[in-house]
């Protein structure tokens, strides 16, 4: 059974996000919203994509300094995952920790969540797993849970989906939420070629435009609109000056959109921003999270400094 806290965000948000963001000049809809069960499975096939590096490279990471993370974690650790998804990457770490006292993943995306941790559960029975459908940027109630040292685990650099102060905010969650000397184990996409990141967001199998455009199919069926997806076109590209991938759909047509009560007009060529996802320098990241109180103490990295897990500990 899933612990839940999504009911303190129904319908009622979804609705009221997309058309306060709608109505923005820029208009933009938070990322969040692409993970519903079909967004989910179309985010995990990216991840098997060729030109899609960040999860195959945060894997090599994972798998190849394993013991050092878990000698980090420490025995008996609280592990709490922040956007665990499909709960694939945590099993090298589960693989190595000693006696861990629970593991509680944490996802909006609350049937895919449920899959995901019975199929965990099959493969570990002997670990306490407490799954938790919530959203992580707003205040979610924990479940009674174990007294012991919390490690926060959040790979995938879903922490690069925020914008600098979101960012901030959740880095300061993170440590009200492991208290003093608690760890968190973070993934950070970093810095690099363009053609690299680009290739990245426009597979050539167009997954990642059918990810996209599903945020505008969950819009129509969970909130009565008239997108045509088929109208709008997938666009993601490097915008350097902010060190970040920007993905948006792109109105092909000028054309009307209801939701509800409300119209949304678009001139051809208007785009919805639909995310971001920032690319990181290590030092300045390092530097930020220590002015959220939580230090940096290590990284790892892969041959071509792809991809960071940093370690930082709540003071
Ligand atoms: C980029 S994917 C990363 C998935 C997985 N952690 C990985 O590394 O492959 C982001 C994950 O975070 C979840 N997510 C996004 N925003 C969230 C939020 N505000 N609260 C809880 N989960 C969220 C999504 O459902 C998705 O599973």
């Amino acid at each position: 059974m899933t612990n839940t806290d999504l009911a303190s965000c129904p319908t009622e948000c979804f609705q009221s996000d997309v058309l306060a963001g709608l109505s923005q000049p820029q208009k933009r809809v938070p990322s969040k919203y692409f993970y519903d069960a079909a967004g989910s499975q179309l985010f995990d096939a990216i991840t098997r994509l060729p030109e899609y590096y960040p999860t195959r490279t945060e894997l090599g990471i994972l798998r190849a300094n394993a013991v050092a993370m878990a000698e980090r974690c420490g025995p008996h650790c609280l592990l709490i995952e922040l956007g665990a998804g499909s709960l694939n990457k945590v099993r090298w770490l589960l693989d190595r920790l000693d006696h861990p006292a629970a593991y509680v993943p944490v996802d909006v995306s609350e049937d895919y969540l449920v899959e995901a941790a019975a199929a965990l559960v099959d493969d570990y029975p002997a670990l306490n797993v407490i799954p938790l459908a919530a959203d992580f940027t707003r205040r979610f109630q924990l479940p009674q849970l174990p007294a012991a040292r919390r490690v926060v685990f959040f790979p995938g650099s879903t922490i690069g989906n925020f914008d600098p102060r979101q960012a901030d905010l959740l880095l300061r969650r993170i440590a009200r939420l492991v208290g003093l000397g608690g760890g968190c184990l973070l993934g950070i996409d970093l810095q690099k070629d363009t053609s690299v990141l680009e290739q990245a967001y426009n597979d050539s199998a167009g997954v990642t435009a059918a990810f996209n455009r599903n945020l505008l199919v969950r819009i129509n069926r969970e909130l009565g609109a008239d997108f045509d997806p088929a109208a709008f076109r997938h666009c993601a590209f490097y915008n350097r000056k902010l060190s970040r991938i920007e993905m948006h759909l792109v109105s092909e047509i000028a054309q009307r959109v209801h939701l509800g009560r409300y119209v949304f007009d678009f001139r051809a060529g208007e785009s919805i921003h639909t995310e971001n996802s920032y690319k990181y320098d290590i030092g300045e990241f390092a530097g930020r999270a220590a002015a959220c109180g939580i230090r940096f103490d290590n990284s790892w990295t892969d041959p071509r400094e792809n991809f960071a897990v940093l370690w930082l500990t709540a003071n």
